[in-house]
């Protein structure tokens, strides 16, 4: 259904479209389909401004819309509203793959148009579109005499919110920490200075949450959010910056990408989080029956905890013999996929300074490409080429042809890569307009030559993934690998359980989970203490993040020797990668959480339950299996004595029969974790 009513310019009362108390004066409205939250849009003092309300009380006060450039005068004062228009959608579409099958597009949309009254006389329009779980605006600036090249020196977008929010965020912008590898934080939102999107807010009264973040980024940069300290309760958009201050270049008619505002009542409610799709274009893809989900082993956690090394020499990991036994392996346990990191010339020396040294079509000699990649096609696993730029950028958009077409050939469909920099080789931040222009050109390269993209230290996930199917994760966050370093410590037991409430609402996470050999130490794989950096969950709960952290590539990132004789690794064997439902059926940020989700093409459930440093039970009703049927549910639990700190490895698993009239006995260990298969009783 679609509807479009343009509205001659002028103003509609509010009150005609009977929504909550909001004062009855002269303004623009629209409300979203169950009519709980309402945008009002106005013009005081020549500003532009937007307010959210939601059940008659004030979510967002009138937060002020508009631009700053370089040489021209700003474009946010002496504004009047000069049109409207409005529109209503309410389609069901189909993903590909995902976290869901099936995805609900209903909208109310209102778009006002605004002008200045005194010289330059400039225009824009801001889209709003409002959903029942949030809502969306955007700019959208049409060709005009006194609008033509222009350069933004800041987007002015505000968010000032009626309450003061606890916020789990991470810092940007702060030197050589402008990166998303970090640990979260919590505080009120009225001390945050500058932080990454998307940013979660739990809202005092423990019933409301806002998710702020932005979909569709495509020729622009990308967005952080400014606090002004002072204990205000105003964020504003901070964009990534090019080295000279600017941040967006262009010419009109351009659009911007949409700030959203994901709103949820509770916790489990904000996922999965579908907002940021519905404001993507749909697929541009001819077909996708190339592109697929599936779990991978690869050549890998061995350079990160050192014993193989990504450069030449006598511990080199990329050797086809060992390509070809981590195939076999694949092979041998269904797994899909394999990656191999240090296969190409350029990891000698430092990597990261001789970032134009990369080849990503030449093999080192001990590596024989074609012979493994003629290996892998004849045992039906999927290759997956690893393409580290170290952020020379040039160097790998000059080869992006060649190296696709040479995988193409090779019946190689999915890259890795990764950008191990901060900032590009000018000087420009690496979230800037020139880095969302790469990212997106590696995406429409690679969907050209049939490719999957995994991108390791992204800028952050917009929803491309409906646009372009083959962009199917990404890291952008603090991964596994952390564990294996030590460093600050690893990635503490509540880490996953804020992943998943901020960082995987923007969409899927290679985390690579699957450690089993949870008392390794760098280097010497001695045994480590337990209070010296390492993992830090149990065996269990590296299942159940099967589960819990959603990944259409799903790597099992231990090494093969680890899975081998270990009764839990059927965990992983089984554990499906697509999902045709999803249900958080408990949560709480920063505590815990417990996801079960329904595999695509199949008729099983999968049940995933994480914990931080703390022990729990629940009792879990599986209502969500269809009623009458009778199930099998496979526990891989948290042993006896079992905890992250001095016992991590004992894993009890055990069958019973269960039916939708059953309820599941969870116990979580302390840094814990559960997951269970249920399948049909046969
Ligand atoms: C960082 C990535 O996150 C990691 O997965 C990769 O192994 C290294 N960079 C080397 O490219
Ligand atoms: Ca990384």
């Amino acid at each position: 259904m679609r509807m479009t009513i343009a509205l001659p310019a002028m103003f509609t009362l509010l009150a005609s479209l009977g929504g909550p108390a909001v004062p009855a004066r002269a303004q623009l409205a629209v409300t979203s389909p169950d009519r709980r939250t309402v945008v009002t849009v106005e013009t005081r003092g020549g500003g532009l401004y937007y307010r959210v309300d939601r059940d008659g009380g004030a979510l967002l006060l009138p937060s002020r819309l508009g631009f700053e450039f370089r040489g021209a005068p700003p474009l946010w004062d002496s504004l009047r509203v000069t049109d409207s228009a409005r529109d209503s959608v309410d389609e069901t579409w189909t993903q590909p793959w995902g976290e869901v099958a099936r995805v609900r597009d209903h909208h109310h949309q209102l778009k006002v148009t605004v002008e200045e009254s005194t010289s330059p006389h400039r225009r824009f329009t801001v889209a709003f579109r409002v959903f029942d779980d949030g809502l969306g605006f955007r700019y959208e600036v049409p060709e005009q005499p006194n609008l033509g090249s222009f350069e933004i020196m800041q987007e002015r977008t505000q968010f000032s919110f009626a309450d003061n929010p606890r916020a789990w965020w991470i810092p940007s912008n702060r030197p050589r920490m402008d990166r998303s590898e970090q640990l979260y934080q919590s505080s009120p939102l009225s001390t945050l200075d500058s932080v990454q999107t998307p940013l979660t807010l739990e809202g005092r009264d423990g019933r409301t949450f806002v998710v702020v973040h932005e979909a569709d980024l495509v020729d622009y940069a990308r967005m952080n959010l400014a606090g002004r300290g002072m204990e205000s309760r105003t964020l504003t958009a901070a964009l990534a910056p090019y080295k000279d201050g600017v941040k967006v270049r262009g010419h009109t008619p351009f659009v911007t990408p949409w700030r959203t505002l994901q709103i949820a009542d509770r916790a489990e409610d904000l996922a999965p989080s579908v907002l940021g799709l519905n404001l993507n274009p749909p697929d541009v893809l001819p077909g996708t029956e190339w592109i697929k989900p599936m779990k991978y082993v690869g050549i890998w956690w061995g350079m990160h905890i050192g014993t193989m090394t990504w450069s030449s020499g006598p511990t080199h990991g990329a050797t086809t013999e060992n390509a070809k036994r981590y195939i076999d392996f694949a092979a041998a346990n269904g797994l899909g996929g394999v990656l191999v990191e240090g296969w190409n010339t350029g990891w000698d020396g430092d990597w990261i300074q001789n970032r134009n040294a990369f080849s990503f079509t030449q093999p080192y000699p001990d590596y024989d490409l074609k012979a493994v990649a003629a290996y892998a096609q004849e045992k039906g696993v999927a290759l997956i080429a690893h393409n580290e730029t170290s952020g020379g950028i040039e160097n790998y958009e000059r080869q992006l042809d060649s190296a696709y077409a040479l995988y193409r050939s090779l019946g190689i469909h999915a890259v890795k890569t990764g950008y191990v920099t901060d900032t590009t080789a000018h000087g420009d931040s690496h979230w800037g307009q020139y880095m969302v222009a790469h990212y997106r050109k590696v995406i429409e390269t690679a969907a050209r030559y049939g490719i999957m993209v995994d991108a390791h230290e992204p800028v952050h996930d917009t929803g491309e993934r409906r646009t372009y199917p083959n962009m199917m994760t990404r890291e952008g966050a603090r991964g596994q690998e952390y564990n294996a370093w030590g460093g600050e410590g690893g990635n503490p037991p509540e880490h996953e359980t804020i992943l998943f409430f901020t960082r995987l609402l923007a969409g899927p996470m290679d985390y690579t989970p699957g450690i089993f050999d949870l008392l390794i130490e760098r280097g010497t794989g001695r045994p480590r203490r337990p209070d010296e950096p390492r993992v830090r969950t149990t065996l269990a709960k590296q299942l159940a993040l099967y589960v819990v952290l959603y990944s259409p590539l799903q790597m099992a990132a231990d090494l093969p020797e680890n899975y081998e004789h270990q009764p839990a690794f059927q965990f992983i064997r089984d554990v499906a990668v697509d999902w045709d439902t999803t249900r958080v059926l408990k949560g709480k940020i920063g505590d815990y959480v417990v996801v079960a989700r329904k595999e695509r093409g199949g008729p099983d459930w999968f049940l995933g339950a994480i914990t931080d440093e703390e022990g729990r039970s629940f009792d879990i009703p599986l209502s969500f299996l269809p009623a009458g049927r009778r199930y099998v549910a496979e526990v891989y639990a948290d042993g006896p004595g079992a905890n992250w700190l001095t016992n991590p490895l004992p894993v009890t698993i055990s069958r019973q029969q269960v039916t939708g009239a059953a309820r599941l006995h969870i116990r979580l260990a302390p840094g814990g974790g559960e997951a269970v298969r249920i399948r049909p009783a046969r």
